[in-house]
């Protein structure tokens, strides 16, 4: 029999991309091979996002060009997975009815169920159903070739419903993973050679409320800490509101976690922040980020920020401008406010102009442009550690790495290097990344 390919392109966050890798690992157990493109592919996945309007504009776009390829090869198979295909279910197939396939965030594992039953001849199958458990989170995605990290998924869902956010609907409810299933999946990646995992949830501060026998996020951290051959941890979500004593000391105890924390501070006025219903105020958030720079002074903090949310006056976004300058992140993820169906947010009033929406948001990205620059000079001249991960996307001569505090390092270097640990001495900076060269050991245990 031939050989059939698939492709997937994935929007979105890193729990998107780590489903698509975990969709991928079901279709190579069922002979599928990974293709180039979607023009040399029998089946073509969107892996969707709806966290924001664009995200879902772009994903019909997408749906949009593939029309003439299903027209020219009627056997090839479309799917929409993810998010959209969860909040929109059987109605994406009235605006795209050529789709194949639709499947929800709860139900990715019976994609190659649902492939067969296209085969057999059925159209626009759907499946979008909650369940209890979600059995895809459990498929262990392993590295390709010189994969040296991994996501490993340690909870799913979310019970915050801040107002503007539809993650609580489209991924349902708060559900962690059993900590020894996660163990047992890490040790398994380091079998392989993985040398990094980032752990992946929501909101992963809040780890372990569904399970038995009090586990809690700090307490897996400390398990990862002792696992032979992962030598750096990563996790993202964070909610401050439950950013815990206990796990700011993690930073401090477990040598593998790695110092870079991705805190979410939405707004920096407190009238902005209990309108979205984030359950803290300003101060204490940079409370939270004090208390993070005393056990760890080197720690690299990140954020996202929305700007233009409903009711947001001038004074409560310099607020925001405010708040930044205090804390001064290391980098930010900033979002014009948009209306997502069913959320609180969607049916307040006050909605703010779309011209002044998009002036915050460049008055903001121009001033983090500065912040993260600055941040990235002072580099200049250090040692530092990476991880060697690959090779760079700019010029494959090159060797990337990245920090610890998540700095992306371009160094020339053979690839031999590819997995290892390194020291290198940053030589030069710009805005997304900085090159450095590789130090003899030797120079490295003197800096
Ligand atoms: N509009 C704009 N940005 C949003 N985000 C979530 N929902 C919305 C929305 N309706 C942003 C938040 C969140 C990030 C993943 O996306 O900043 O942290
Ligand atoms: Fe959305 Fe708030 Fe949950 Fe984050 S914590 S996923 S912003 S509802």
């Amino acid at each position: 029999m031939r050989t059939k390919y698939f492709y997937i392109h994935t929007f979105g966050c890193q729990m998107n991309v780590h489903d698509s890798e975990q969709l991928a690992e079901m279709l190579k157990a069922r002979g599928y091979q990974k293709a180039d493109s979607v023009e040399t592919s029998d089946l073509v996945i969107i892996n969707t996002c709806c966290v924001r309007e664009k995200a879902e504009q772009k994903a019909f776009s997408m749906m949009g060009r593939l029309r003439r390829l299903k027209r020219d090869n009627p056997g090839l198979i479309l799917c929409v997975v993810g998010c959209m295909a969860q909040q929109r279910g059987r109605d994406i197939l009235k605006r795209v009815p050529y789709l194949d396939i639709v499947v929800g965030t709860h139900n990715l594992h019976h994609l190659p169920r649902m492939i067969s039953e296209v085969e057999g001849g059925r159209k626009g199958v759907t499946e979008i159903g909650f369940h209890e458990s979600i059995a895809s989170m459990d498929v262990i995605s392993l590295p390709g070739d010189n994969g040296v990290t991994a996501f490993v998924s340690i909870m799913q869902g979310c019970d915050n419903f801040c107002a503007y956010c539809i993650v609580p609907y489209v991924r349902g409810r708060e559900m962690s993973r059993e900590s020894s299933d996660i163990i047992r999946e890490i040790e398994t990646l380091a079998a392989h050679g993985v040398k990094e995992v980032t752990l992946l949830g929501q909101n992963v501060n809040s780890f372990g409320k569904n399970l038995s026998g009090g586990q809690h996020f700090p307490a897996l951290l400390e398990r990862i800490g002792e696992i032979p051959g992962i030598e750096r941890i990563r996790f993202t979500t964070s909610h401050p509101k439950d950013l815990s004593d206990h796990l700011i000391r993690c930073f401090t105890t477990i040598g593998t976690l790695c110092e870079h924390i991705h805190l979410p501070v939405q707004s920096g006025s407190d009238a902005i922040l209990r309108r979205m219903k984030r359950g803290y105020r300003a101060g204490d958030y940079l409370e939270r980020v004090e208390r993070l720079r005393e056990a760890c002074p080197g720690i690299s903090i990140t954020s996202d920020i929305i700007v233009g949310f409903p009711g947001e006056s001038d004074g409560e976004f310099q607020k925001t401008i405010d708040l930044m300058g205090k804390v001064r992140f290391d980098n930010t993820f900033s979002f014009v406010y948009s209306d997502r169906p069913g959320t609180a947010a969607e049916g307040y009033d006050r909605k703010v102009e779309r011209q002044v929406q998009i002036e915050r948001l460049t008055v903001l990205q121009s001033l983090q442009a500065g912040h993260t620059e600055e941040k990235n000079r002072k580099m200049h001249g250090t040692a530092a550690e990476i991880l060697i991960e690959g090779f760079s996307k700019n010029e494959r001569t090159d060797l990337m790495g990245r920090t610890r505090t998540n700095t992306i390092v371009n160094v020339r270097g053979n690839r031999d290097l590819i997995g290892n640990l390194e020291m290198v001495k940053i030589t030069e900076t710009y805005m997304h990344s900085v090159r450095g060269e590789l130090l003899a050991k030797k120079e490295a245990l003197t800096c």
